[in-house]
């Protein structure tokens, strides 16, 4: 179980975009080896919270703190030096460069005479995933145009890892991927925060939430509507929750009651 420790804290952030209020005075909080799922339907404010972690937008209102101490994150260089960084949906990878290359990409280790640290940066990115137990990679110097969806994931992911990051942000991290690749993924995930870090994973698939997520936090139209524990709740409550207590369809049941149509 993760300790109760903040390591992310968001008090009454604010964003507008001219007349869009993408986050209205949310709080958020992400604790020390917790996966937090963060869900919400298309346009809920996901994408901007994040935003506002990583350093791409400012928040208009509100305070972020981080292991305890209010910080100012103006740039992702910013939120790298903090240990917090973010795996993008399109996972900005080179597909022509090998996976040692693509986890030093504008990291680079070089000597005092600017040559490239090859064997050490072979070294760090064999041992980073073998930490993470990736195994089905093969060779690190394997183009990343050859690897599957999942194993381009999963390097990703370990970029991310390799940087002394302690928060990790996963934007909807298996959205392009099938069944088994998806549960390689999932299974990433959850090693990492029994490691100790903390992940937040963006996800539309309520599956992979539940198989990963500590805790969840449902935004809906810019407003953190509720944090669910996992081991308490179910996916139909936080189905309602995205939707504000829609009526969900529940299939096998008759839409309108028979009684209504006799
Ligand atoms: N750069 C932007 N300029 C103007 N409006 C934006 C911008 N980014 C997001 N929005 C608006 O803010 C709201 C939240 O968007 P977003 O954070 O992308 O939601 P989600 O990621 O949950 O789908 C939406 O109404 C969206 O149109
Ligand atoms: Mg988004």
């Amino acid at each position: 179980m993760p300790d109760t420790t903040p390591l992310l804290e968001l008090r009454n952030v604010t964003k507008t975009f001219g007349s869009v209020e993408a986050l209205s005075d949310v709080d958020f909080e992400v604790r020390k080896g917790e996966v937090m799922a963060l869900v919400g339907d298309n346009g809920a404010g996901k994408s901007t919270l994040i935003k506002c972690i990583a350093g791409t937008h400012t928040p208009d209102e509100g305070h972020v703190f981080f292991e305890g101490e209010e910080v100012h994150i103006h740039g992702p260089r910013d939120a790298a030096r903090l240990g917090i960084e973010v795996v993008y949906q399109d996972l900005a990878l080179c597909d022509n460069l090998d996976v040692v290359q693509n986890m030093y990409l504008g990291r680079e280790a070089h000597d005092r005479f600017q040559r490239l640290k090859e064997p050490i940066m072979e070294q760090r990115t064999a041992e980073t995933m073998k930490s993470l137990a990736v195994t089905t990679i093969g060779s690190i110097r394997r183009p990343v145009a050859t690897l599957s969806g999942g194993q381009r994931q999963s390097v990703a992911v370990a970029r991310a890892v390799m940087w002394n990051s302690k928060l990790v942000i996963l934007d909807e991290p298996t959205a392009a991927l099938g069944v088994a690749q998806t549960e390689q993924v999932l299974a990433l995930v959850r090693r990492l925060a029994t490691q100790g870090l903390s992940v937040v994973i963006i996800s539309h698939n309520l599956h992979d939430v539940f198989e990963t997520a500590h805790r969840i936090t449902v935004l809906r139209l810019g407003r953190n509507v509720g944090v669910y524990d996992r081991a308490t709740t179910t996916q139909q409550e936080v189905v309602s929750a995205i939707t504000a207590g829609a009526p969900t369809k529940v299939s096998g049941i008759p839409q309108v009651a028979p009684e209504a149509t006799a």
